[in-house]
């Protein structure tokens, strides 16, 4: 298992920082979501210190759909970037940290009437339009409110992240967005323009998530930039450009990253060339990192409960977490490393699979990974889990959601581990 971050190991245990598997375990219990703060703190300041232009500004969101809560939204307040939200929730959760509501760009294909007049009402800096229906509603809803919204439309440029189908967003036929081909797109964007109720700031895209191809993001820059020209040659100045997330990070050796760092750089340049050949200025070229920030500083602590063989020759492991908690493998088949934490440099001796206890055969973590011998009460930590997991995590089977932890120098508690009450509280 690759150690990111402040993991490290003493004494064949891993910490991270200088607390103990066990220590943690100990004092908050498992399942664990534990979350690497300083890693986190130092992977948004690599964005912030590589993505920069002496031509235009650049501004960073974090995608919060990857992992929000009211700490981690003020830790990214502090480090001073921006903030996208997909759903009233995610605005609501939001606003109740420090982050200002101007700070928020307001995504989704399909925002409900109410979730619109809440972005509208808590003063959300930018809305991202989706399509013409929204237009509309979210028009209505300025007229009557009196209001001005500074908006963003958000187009798809048609291009094939070679991704995952789930995780793919711009191929022809994706639900999210307007097409740069259709006929009547620059209608549309001309309707947006001349409205009273919108200040028309740009184009969003975003080309899907888990991308490793440096040329899928060039091309949709090219892609996206040649369209402004377009739009600008009808006279409509655009000014903001905000390309999306979706840089692809390492969960298992199956996976090569590209390095962050120098491509930032060398997307910065690309985009400056390709405004340059259009003869097109930008003030302000955005982007929003969700897992590339936070998953590699995540990571799940779970107990070794059960040890099971089958008469067919499988080797479970039976943790105290579940599907419940990362529904990634099971939703598309992702795949993590894991390690035995207080076995860290044991030989390597038996093929395991790590199976959670919910009542779905699919519900299992890790297929087949080489692991020491593993005994009950031992402590498994799965790595690379800070994005998607507790965002997509659920309650199925009644099972309590784990607490999260976020460790520096000091650790604090960010979401409680749920109880059987939290379970009932909404029933009648
Ligand atoms: C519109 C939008 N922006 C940003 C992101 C973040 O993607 P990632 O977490 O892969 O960086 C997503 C993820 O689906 C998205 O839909």
């Amino acid at each position: 298992m690759k150690l990111f971050g402040n993991l490290k190991v003493i004494d064949n245990e891993i910490h991270l920082g200088k607390y103990s598997m066990s220590y943690l375990k100990e004092k908050y219990g498992t399942p664990l979501y534990i979350v690497d703060e300083d890693f986190f703190r130092e992977n948004i300041r690599k964005f912030k210190n590589s993505f920069k232009s002496k031509k235009f500004n650049t501004n960073i969101l974090y995608a919060s759909k990857a992992l929000l809560n009211k700490y981690i939204a003020n830790v990214v307040c502090e480090e001073d970037i921006s903030i996208d939200a997909v759903s009233g929730g995610e605005i609501y959760t939001i606003l109740n940290s420090r982050m200002s509501a101007d700070k928020i760009y307001f995504h989704g294909n399909n925002k409900l009437k109410k979730e619109l007049e809440f972005a509208v009402d808590s003063g959300v800096g930018k809305i991202v339009i989706d399509n013409t229906s929204e237009i509309n509603k979210l028009e209505a809803i300025l007229k009557e409110k009196k209001k001005k919204q500074k908006v963003l439309i958000r187009l798809n440029p048609g291009i094939d992240a070679h991704t995952h189908e789930y995780i793919t967003t711009s191929k022809n036929d994706s639900k999210f967005g307007l097409s740069i081909f259709s006929d009547d797109i620059f209608d549309i964007i001309e309707r947006v323009a001349n409205s009273k109720y919108f200040e028309l700031l740009g184009f969003h895209a975003h080309i899907g998530s888990q991308v490793f191809r440096e040329e899928s993001f060039f091309s949709e820059a090219e892609e996206m930039i040649n369209f402004i020209k377009k739009v600008s040659d009808k006279g409509i100045r655009i000014e903001e450009l905000n390309l999306g997330g979706g840089f692809g990070v390492y969960y298992t050796s199956e996976d090569s990253p590209f390095e962050l760092e120098g491509f930032l750089k060398r997307y910065i340049k690309k985009i400056e060339e390709l405004l340059e050949e259009n003869n097109l200025k930008l003030k302000t070229l955005t982007i929003e990192p969700g897992r590339s920030l936070i998953s590699n500083a995540g990571h799940t602590l779970y107990t070794a409960e059960i040890i099971k063989k089958t008469y067919g020759g499988k080797n479970f492991i039976f943790i105290d977490g579940s599907m419940n908690d990362n529904i990634r493998p099971a939703l598309y088949g992702a795949k993590y490393e894991a390690s035995i934490a207080n076995k860290f440099n044991d030989n390597l001796e038996e093929v395991y699979t790590i199976a959670g206890k919910c009542c779905e055969s699919g519900d299992i973590i890790i297929r087949d990974i080489m692991l020491p011998k593993v005994e009950e009460e031992d402590l498994i930590l799965v790595s690379s889990t800070g994005a998607y997991n507790y965002s997509m995590s659920s309650n199925y089977n009644r099972i309590e959601r784990p607490a999260m932890i976020f460790v520096s120098d000091e650790i604090k508690v960010a979401v409680k581990r749920e109880t059987y009450e939290d379970l009932m509280r909404n029933d009648l």
